[in-house]
């Protein structure tokens, strides 16, 4: 039996058919493409964490493809009680045809990857959100043309997003400006891993030195899913918080931001509703960002 092809995160995956999910996207959006290449076709959606727009995009991206998707926490399933991850993996690949898992353990995610016979694809987990980032790529290009040696900045928590715009970095060829607290920076063996691979990664404490001449600034939460809040949190990332007066020193550039957003913290509410903003065009292009990515895995 062939080997199942993954979407677990961008490093592992090459730049050629990275760049063939996002015009498959591009189309979906235009409107074309095939009526329901996905038929008969079902997704799992095993959730461990709360989601609002990956649970949704996914489900009616199967939909409109024709397939259909089957949502499950991780309270419904026997998971909860103990039962392996490889065992459900096992006996979820006799009935579905794939599955979407968020997460919190990387390891959790690759483990139902290995043992499964079906394509598994990463929903987020805590070391990366490769869906998210196919959806930012599109929308950058979208706003700004080519991402291709454009100028990247990223203000606040080192997380699973960070890392995932690093491992962008290698595989869509744009600088990545890195501004955190260095308590609170992307792991070391990320960036060196970058470098090794060729891509700019400049790191920088002063996210206005970040976003000097940036096409693009980009922030997330500072309290992750599974994070604890804190004061200390709080005071080292406060400096990194994405307002007007940071975004009036890159005038050329959009803003981005994953979301869910936390008004008045990583981004001011005059940034997020402003007019450098994008955040909800990338949130929909999470849908047709998920079509290419089904069709990749499933179709
Ligand atoms: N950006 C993102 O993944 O949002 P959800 O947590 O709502 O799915
Ligand atoms: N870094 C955030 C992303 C949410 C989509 C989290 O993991 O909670």
């Amino acid at each position: 039996m062939s080997k199942p092809t993954h979407f677990l995160d961008l490093d592992t995956i090459d730049a050629k058919e990275l760049r063939r999910i996002l015009d498959l996207a591009q189309a979906f959006k235009r409107g074309e493409g095939a009526a329901a290449p996905l038929a008969g076709k079902t997704l799992a959606m095993i959730f461990e964490k709360p989601s609002t727009r990956t649970r949704v995009s996914f489900e009616v991206a199967i939909n409109q493809l024709g397939g259909h998707a089957v949502v499950l926490s991780q309270t419904e399933l026997q998971i909860g009680r103990g039962e392996t991850i490889g065992d459900t993996a096992r006996v979820l690949s006799r009935y579905v045809d794939g599955v979407m898992m968020r997460t919190n353990l990387h390891e959790k995610l690759v483990d139902f990857a290995n043992s499964g016979t079906i394509p598994v694809i990463n929903g987020l987990t805590d070391r990366s959100h490769p869906c998210q980032l196919m959806a930012d790529v599109m929308t950058y290009e979208e706003h700004r043309g080519p991402i291709k040696g454009a100028k990247v900045a990223w203000c606040g928590d080192g997380n699973n997003m960070a890392i995932t715009w690093i491992q962008a970095a290698v595989k869509f060829g744009f600088e990545l400006r890195l501004a955190c607290p260095k308590e609170l920076a992307p792991p070391r063996g990320d960036i060196d891993w970058a470098r090794n691979h060729g891509a700019a990664i400049v790191e920088l404490d002063d996210p206005y030195e970040a976003v000097r001449g940036a096409d693009c600034v980009v922030t997330d939460t500072w309290v992750s899913m599974g994070d604890q809040a804190s004061e200390s949190r709080t005071r080292l990332l406060t400096p990194y918080r994405v307002d007007q007066t940071l975004m009036d020193r890159a005038p050329d550039a959009i803003f981005m931001h994953c979301l869910p957003a936390h008004r008045g913290e990583e981004v001011s509410a005059d940034v997020l509703d402003g007019p450098q903003s994008v955040v909800w065009d990338e949130a929909e292009n999470r849908l047709h960002a998920q079509k290419g990515i089904l069709i990749h895995c499933m179709g």
